[in-house]
């Protein structure tokens, strides 16, 4: 009898209720659409490639360093532009959180781009749109795979240098880092094909001087090579690529990590006599997996939960709310 009361009760109210929680979430949570500006500003995409164009073309690295800037948004709040935000005076954003702080670049290329989408259509596109379609396109500038972009975001009016000092960090260790990616909602196989990002850029040697120095998990010629531009101390911003061919997008990253060639701890973590192993190797044989593993991750990483509707705004200006 109790246990009929309680179905019932349950059923009659705590099912609605559930299934308005649901209905409400689901709406909340945006739906983006890949021609959501197909009006209101059709030469948008145009306008994005030729500034990535430009940019990668006097400066090869900028695919790389964009492609960073859009994880660091996305990972923060998600994909909100949170992290173009100057820090002023009375305003502390994420631009110098640890993981960004002399580390990531490109912020005036999307100014730049921003400029030109403003003079093309005026206060429609934010600048959380403006990063992900860069992202996109300093990829496949670079060889890379290209993807569908979903649009619609708006842009934070905050910003959390909290949260950014939570970012991945390159001293973790894989359960870490599985860790890290499935709170944000990723397998650890989708978080081992975002990880190839770094088959292009650089990084710098405070980043990883104590795995060319300290590491057994490492080729002794490659810890030999990495440690003539990385002293055990000073020189802590020289630059080492990731790869052997950082300036193109390729699956030599993985082929690096089998020969024991990972430049960051985290890197090698990847494969090391653990769950990720396999799908690393299969990578290295195979870049056609990793491109179409890559871009389907990247999809995913670009719908962290967006600003929509009415949430959020459209910045004038990507540096400073409106
Ligand atoms: C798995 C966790 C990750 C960690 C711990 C990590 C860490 C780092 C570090 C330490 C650097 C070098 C920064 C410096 O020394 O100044 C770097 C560079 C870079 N990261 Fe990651 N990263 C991770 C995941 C990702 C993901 C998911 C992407 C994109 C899909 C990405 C894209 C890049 C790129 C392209 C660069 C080079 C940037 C440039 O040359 O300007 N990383 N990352
Ligand atoms: C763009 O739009 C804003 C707000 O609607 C307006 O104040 C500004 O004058 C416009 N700028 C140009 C160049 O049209
Ligand atoms: C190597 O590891 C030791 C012990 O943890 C540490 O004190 C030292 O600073 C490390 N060396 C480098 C170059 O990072
Ligand atoms: C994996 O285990 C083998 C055998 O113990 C060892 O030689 C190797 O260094 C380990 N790490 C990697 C990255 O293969």
């Amino acid at each position: 009898m109790a246990a009929s009361i309680n179905t019932h009760f349950f059923l009659m109210i705590t099912l609605p209720a559930i299934l308005i929680i649901l209905v409400f979430s689901g709406s909340a949570t945006a739906q983006l659409s890949s021609n959501f500006y197909a009006t209101s500003c059709p030469r948008l995409p145009t306008i994005v490639l030729n500034g990535m164009r430009q940019a990668v073309s006097s400066d090869r690295r900028m695919g790389a360093s964009i492609l960073r800037l859009f994880f660091h948004d996305c990972f923060v709040n998600g994909c909100d532009a949170s992290i173009l935000l100057d820090d002023t005076a009375t305003f502390t954003g994420e631009q110098n959180a640890l993981p960004n702080r002399n580390s990531v670049r490109g912020y005036e290329v999307i100014d730049t781009i921003k400029a030109n989408v403003e003079a093309a259509c005026n206060a429609t596109v934010s600048c959380a749109d403006i990063l992900a379609l860069a992202a996109r396109d300093g990829v496949s500038l670079v060889g890379g795979p290209t993807w569908t972009v979903p649009l619609g975001r708006r842009d934070a009016r905050t910003a959390s240098q909290a949260q950014a000092n939570q970012l991945p960090s390159p001293f973790s260790d894989l359960a870490t880092l599985i860790s890290n990616f499935n709170d944000k909602g990723f397998t650890p196989a989708e978080m081992t094909a975002l990880s190839g990002g770094h088959t292009i850029g650089f990084a710098q040697c405070s980043s990883f001087r104590n795995r060319i120095y300290n590491a057994t998990n490492i080729d002794p010629a490659f810890a030999t090579t990495r440690r003539a531009t990385c002293p055990a101390s000073g020189g802590d911003s020289n630059l080492a690529p990731f790869d052997t061919t950082q300036n193109t997008f390729d699956n030599n990253y993985y082929r690096a990590l089998v020969a024991r060639r990972g430049l960051l701890r985290s890197d090698q973590e990847l494969f090391n006599n653990g769950s990720q192993d396999a799908l690393v190797r299969t990578y290295s044989t195979n870049p056609a997996r990793f491109n179409t593993d890559f871009a389907a991750a990247m999809v995913k990483m670009s719908n962290l939960s967006p600003l929509t509707g009415t949430n959020g705004e459209i910045r004038r200006n990507c540096g400073v709310v409106n």
